[in-house]
């Protein structure tokens, strides 16, 4: 016969009061029976299964709605999508946090030198700054839509669509950034740890790979990663943005990024600097593939070249400005160098200047 468990033996089987008992009855997410006799409540084997299963997921942080959502649709693509949406919520935070505490530090090295009067204006900046910067990281918005067509991505490149035809140069794009980050590292392959920003259906992922180099994928867009995980198994990825990179100080030799950047506008690519910089280590590399010009006249230049289809193709994107970039990681005394693939397309290596 099943045995019964009575309120107060499960609390003392898991280390619960009660009320967490009467709470997750009250929320729907743990329903016991009850005695005919006295009408108390009393709990199965299979209760305790259930039980157990939501402080598991409480300890990760779920929410009681997460959690009743995965009991009640307990299929790995179900938790997975749950734990993706835990995953982003922790990564906010974590950015949310650092910022300050980054400010925070920031302000107290300046109080030391600041007098009495200056420090209040000190910090009255800094939040507004922190403030500035928060608005543009949370406001970030995937304008293009990659969820939708990342089943049908592989094929619009190798169709080169768009009036631009900008992918005519595609795998030349991705080779070059291959080779550029890769070169003279003196390193054991398996030692290089990469990261592919926008990684997209992994096709430049694929490269390193394919040699063996320790990979990790983020893209702001699910569709693309399970398409990108479709292709490549092996492939680790991670839900994550240029803005709000999801790992800690220092941890990358190597940083990649193609067709990705432009999604991005002059302010969000600062940020995104800051970003790659950060997680990039000492000594590490940034090499970006995409559409850029190298400066505002050069555009103009070739901006009168085009038809009225083009520009407007041209304005639903942010090419970068390759100067201005070159001035926002020299902050970081780092220098660039350009290579030009075609007009529109350049590849841009970044490392520390010697
Ligand atoms: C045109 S696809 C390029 C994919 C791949 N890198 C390639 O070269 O084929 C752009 C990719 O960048 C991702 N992306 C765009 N903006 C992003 C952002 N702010 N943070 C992370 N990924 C972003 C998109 O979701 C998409 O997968």
């Amino acid at each position: 016969m099943n045995k019964k468990y009575s309120i107060n033996e499960v609390a003392q089987v898991f280390n619960i009061t009660t009320n967490k008992l009467r709470f997750y009855e009250k929320k729907g997410l743990v329903k016991a029976y009850r005695d005919n006799t006295n009408n108390y409540r009393y709990y199965t084997k299979e209760h305790l299964v259930r039980i157990q299963t939501i402080l598991m997921y409480r300890v990760l942080g779920f929410s009681i709605e997460d959690i009743e959502h995965i009991l009640n649709k307990n299929y790995k693509d179900n938790v997975l999508e749950h734990f993706y949406k835990q995953w982003e919520i922790l990564n906010n935070e974590m950015d949310r946090v650092r910022l300050l505490k980054d400010s925070i530090e920031e302000l107290m090295d300046e109080m030391y030198e600041s007098d009495d009067k200056e420090y209040i204006d000190k910090i009255i900046e800094s939040v507004k700054k922190i403030h500035q910067v928060r608005c543009i990281k949370d406001n970030w918005k995937d304008r293009w839509n990659f969820n939708d067509w990342a089943k049908t991505y592989d094929i619009s490149i190798r169709k080169n669509i768009g009036s631009l035809k900008i992918y005519k140069n595609y795998d030349k794009i991705l080779q070059t950034v291959y080779e550029k980050s890769v070169k003279n590292i003196d390193k054991d392959i398996n030692r290089i740890k990469v990261l592919d920003i926008g990684v997209g259906t992994g096709n430049l992922s694929e490269k390193y790979l394919n040699k063996g180099y320790n990979i990790i994928g983020i893209d702001q867009s699910r569709e693309m990663l399970n398409v990108a995980k479709q292709k490549f198994p092996n492939l680790k990825v991670r839900l994550g943005e240029f803005l709000k990179i999801p790992f800690n100080n220092n941890q990358f030799d190597v940083i990649v990024s193609t067709y990705a950047f432009h999604h991005l506008n002059d302010m969000e690519k600062n940020l995104a600097i800051k970003e790659m910089v950060r997680v990039l280590k000492d000594d590490g590399r940034i090499v970006i593939g995409d559409l850029m010009f190298e400066n505002d006249v050069k555009k103009e230049n070739l901006i009168n070249e085009f038809t009225n289809e083009q520009i407007e193709e041209i304005r639903d994107e942010y090419y970068s400005d390759i100067e201005k970039l070159e001035t926002e990681f020299n902050k970081y005394n780092k220098r660039l160098v350009k290579n030009k693939i075609d007009k529109l397309n350049f590849v841009i290596s970044i490392d520390n200047k010697k």
